[in-house]
């Protein structure tokens, strides 16, 4: 058995939870729309055709923000294809993955699930194929609220009031060379800039994102933000960030330790970003929008099937996560809580079968994957400030992150409720890790929940047919003792504590 210590202080503090924290992303693409939350027909389809055994679990998750509709979906999308009457909205070829879009789901169903959901929507507009004039259009439609032939036309199409969306994202991943319209980084910054500055001419509190890296391993990474923000600068809030993990040939500890670099990926967008602030002379702080993260096993998708085929809502990217997947998304999330300084938004890709907590089959049941579990329990769980953890822990050597901790932390605290959380992870897979917690400048008296990931079997999943062979597991081995605490971290696993400072 490994030893770590862990001291939290009330007196140092990140910044406040933020709620946006815990986003999610609905793309068209696969079955994240089409049988996955839109399934008309469906036994547990309501009125709109919307799946309530998925709404339910995306309440159940905790799922503060969705971004839609895509992606790199979007950047070929038409969004008036999908409003007004559904027998009249266009079939039409979806390039980014090779299918048909038949736009039965549009803004319009979209902001009524994102009602239904208790979600705050976050839009994106084509900048690949398409520029100011159609994201000055899809903002008039979508916000304004009445008087205008775009107002009045969603008042037409069944949604009177505006759909008041605040978070804007310009155009999706266009460093990347897959994307339709890919750009350079001056060119995209530019039209970021110009459709930035019209958008708030209709409306100045918009928040609008601009694209960063497509990951952190991108040719262009750290020049393409430098030179997009020389460009959109002033006109924008946030810049975005994308990464995916997976393990690579059978290299479980670097695997485990992704979070080491989604901290390094933080750290070198801000450091950018404040860069072109000093440039400019500005005092402005520019944002992170994580805006897609998870794990993905992209090495195992390859565009298969007859090039001929443009099928409706194909079985894609359907990942089935594990136990070691779960246990590197609870990492992740310790990684963006540590980061709230910085980070505005972070939207876990995606909600339903595509790379996603949720899955169901159509006409079938929904079930919660093993990634929902450390989710939605730090969705629940994370209240009031992030507090800076101090953590001492023995290492190992990883061949793509260097030397890393293996134990990862992060806590917050809610002074007036007297709430404290930690989530804790052990990357070891040869060792738990004894962790003396020590609390004693909060004095917490209790121990309210002690509940964590971990298995056997780190390729244990679950199924249609087993949906909860993987759930949280109680830690039995906390203990409270005069605002210190004892827990041993099971190998490679994640552990959410609550702790009060009621007796
Ligand atoms: O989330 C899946 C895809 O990953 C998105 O469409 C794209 O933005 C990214 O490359």
């Amino acid at each position: 058995m490994l030893n770590a210590t862990v001291t939290i202080d009330p007196a140092f503090r990140v910044a406040p939870v933020n709620r946006r924290t815990f986003g999610s992303f609905v793309e068209h693409l696969g079955r994240c729309v089409y049988t996955g939350i839109f399934e008309p027909g469906h036994p547990a389809a309501d009125e709109d055709g919307l799946r309530k055994d998925v709404l339910d679990l995306t309440r159940e998750m905790g799922v503060s923000v969705v971004r839609y509709p895509g992606g790199n979906f979007v950047s070929g999308y038409r969004w008036e294809d999908g409003v007004g009457p559904v027998s009249e909205r266009p079939r039409r070829l979806d390039l980014a993955w090779h299918s048909t879009e038949t736009n039965e789901f549009g803004l319009n169903e979209f902001a009524r699930w994102a009602r239904k959901a208790g979600v705050e929507p976050m839009m994106a507009v084509n900048l690949g194929t398409r520029g100011v004039h159609e994201a000055l259009d899809v903002l008039e439609y979508a916000n304004h609220p009445s008087g205008t032939r775009l107002s009045e036309l969603r008042r037409q199409h069944g949604a009177p009031d505006a759909h008041d969306i605040a978070l804007w994202c310009l155009g999706n991943e266009l460093d990347g060379p897959w994307q339709i319209g890919h750009k350079t980084a001056r060119e995209y910054g530019r039209l970021a800039a110009e459709t930035a500055r019209a958008m708030r001419m209709i409306d100045k509190n918009l928040e609008l994102v601009a694209c960063g890296s497509s990951s952190s391993s991108m040719p262009t990474f750290g020049t393409w933000e430098a030179e997009v923000l020389d460009e959109a600068f002033d006109h924008v809030d946030y810049i975005s960030c994308h990464a995916y993990y997976q393990e690579h040939d059978g290299d479980m500890a670097s695997f485990l330790a992704s979070a080491v670099d989604m901290d390094h990926f933080i750290g070198s967008v801000v450091a950018t970003a404040d860069h072109i602030a000093a440039r400019k002379k500005s005092r402005k702080r520019i944002g992170v929008s994580f805006d897609e993260w998870n794990v993905w096993y992209q090495s195992k998708y390859h565009e298969t099937g007859n090039p001929q085929d443009w099928p409706v809502a194909p079985r894609l990217l359907e990942d089935e996560y594990n136990v070691a997947d779960a246990v590197v998304v609870g990492n992740l999330l310790v990684s963006l809580l540590r980061n709230s300084d910085r980070v505005a938004v972070a939207c876990q890709a995606q909600l339903a079968n595509v790379i996603a907590p949720i899955r169901s089959e159509p006409g079938g049941s929904a079930w919660r994957q093993t990634t929902f579990h450390p989710f939605a329990i730090t969705s629940r769980l994370a209240t009031g400030d992030v507090l800076q953890v101090e953590i001492a822990s023995p290492s190992t050597q990883t061949s793509r992150h260097g030397e890393v901790d293996l134990v990862d932390a992060v806590a917050t605290y809610d002074d007036d409720a007297g709430d404290v959380s930690v989530f804790l992870v052990n990357r070891s897979t040869d060792d738990e890790v004894a962790v003396e917690l020590d609390a004693r400048a909060i004095g917490p008296r209790t121990v309210v929940e002690a509940v964590g990931i971990h298995g056997d079997d780190l390729y244990a999943t679950n199924t249609e047919s087993n949906p909860d062979r993987v759930v949280p597991q109680p830690n039995a081995s906390v203990r409270l003792d005069n605002g210190r605490l004892s827990a041993v971290l099971p190998k490679a696993s994640w552990t959410a504590l609550r702790l009060s400072t009621a007796s």
